[in-house]
């Protein structure tokens, strides 16, 4: 199975349009340690020739331009694509926006929950992506489903199963209590199965914190990408950027006792990567003390281009 992170960051990227943050400064100039990351999604294929889009990133345009293997194949006609299906993990602007980009009558498998088919299924302009062109299966939640194209096998399975966390951040209620609105497959992680070799990993972009069957479902993976949104629940607060913390945007934070560095040091896990890294995060920056703290740790600091085969 090969995996390709095709964009490490989180939402806004490194750097980030409108942010003079240090690290989206030290990025925009080109600065050595600190490459600049587009926004958060994996590919993945069980052959090297057809792929799944893990989340589908604002970025995507670039980031099949950056990847030789989603180019479409000069041997297959006019018009083609190897990107056979998309799995979406939320409703997150950075994780569904790229299916626009998927426009242009091209045949390709949508999978999400039922909560984020019904976001994308009230907003029209999906509708570009024809109903009769583009077929929507709906994730069920905790049990492993063959992962289709529109017409091909792909070899793989996919089992979405809930994990802690928050809906998306343009249908947050605030009269809907401290949950926001939020129910159950608003946040999912994954398990992504090669069906010949029986292995497996996970992909979880977004997660508030590690609970009990969280745990118990990582437990001795051989291969965790793992959401990197904050060094500090604080971080974006401290630098005066957003007045709110991880755990209000549903994203547990690396550092700390309540962290996911502390978290996975019982869990055995053998390959642990951070995705998702949003742009404040002091362990994008190689020279910096968090990242040789996270990498004595064990995790691997996620950049595009990153490839795994498993
Ligand atoms: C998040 O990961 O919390 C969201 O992508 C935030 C956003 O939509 O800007
Ligand atoms: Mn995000
Ligand atoms: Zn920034």
């Amino acid at each position: 199975m090969h995996i390709r992170v095709l964009g490490a960051g989180a939402g806004g990227g490194l750097p980030q349009w409108n942010c003079n943050c240090a690290n989206c400064i030290a990025a925009r100039a080109g600065r050595a340690g600190i490459p600049q990351r587009t926004q958060s999604s994996l590919a993945v294929s069980r052959d090297g020739e057809n792929w799944v889009l893990l989340n589908a990133s604002p970025d995507l345009r670039q980031q099949i331009q950056a990847t030789p293997a989603l180019h479409p194949r000069p041997e297959k006609g006019v018009r083609d694509s190897p990107i056979k299906a998309v799995v979406v993990t939320n409703g997150d602007v950075d994780h569904i926006m790229g299916l626009i980009h998927l426009r242009e009558a091209q045949a390709f498998a949508l999978y999400a929950t039922a909560r984020v088919h019904e976001v994308i299924g009230s907003n029209s302009v999906f509708n570009i992506l024809a109903p009769g062109i583009v077929p929507r299966w709906t994730l069920p939640l905790g049990q492993p489903v063959l992962l289709n194209g529109a017409q091909e096998d792909l070899g793989l399975s996919v089992e979405a199963f809930p994990v802690p966390g928050k809906i998306a951040l343009y249908l947050e209620d605030e009269k809907a209590g401290p949950g926001l609105g939020s129910q159950e497959g608003d946040t999912v992680a994954l398990e992504i199965r090669d069906l010949e070799s029986g292995k497996s990993f996970f992909y979880v972009p977004g997660c508030d914190h590690l609970d009990d069957h969280l745990r118990r479902r990582l437990t001795n993976a051989e291969l965790v990408f793992f959401d990197g949104t904050l060094w500090h629940d604080a971080e974006m607060v401290r630098s005066h950027i957003l007045f709110k913390t991880g755990h209000r945007m549903g994203h547990i934070s690396m550092s700390g006792p309540d962290g996911s560095i502390a978290a996975f040091q019982a869990l055995n896990v053998r390959r642990k990567i951070f995705v998702h890294i949003n742009n404040t995060n002091p362990t994008l920056d190689e020279r910096s003390r968090e990242r040789a703290e996270a990498e004595a740790a064990g995790w691997e600091i996620g950049r595009d281009g990153m490839e795994v085969v498993l």
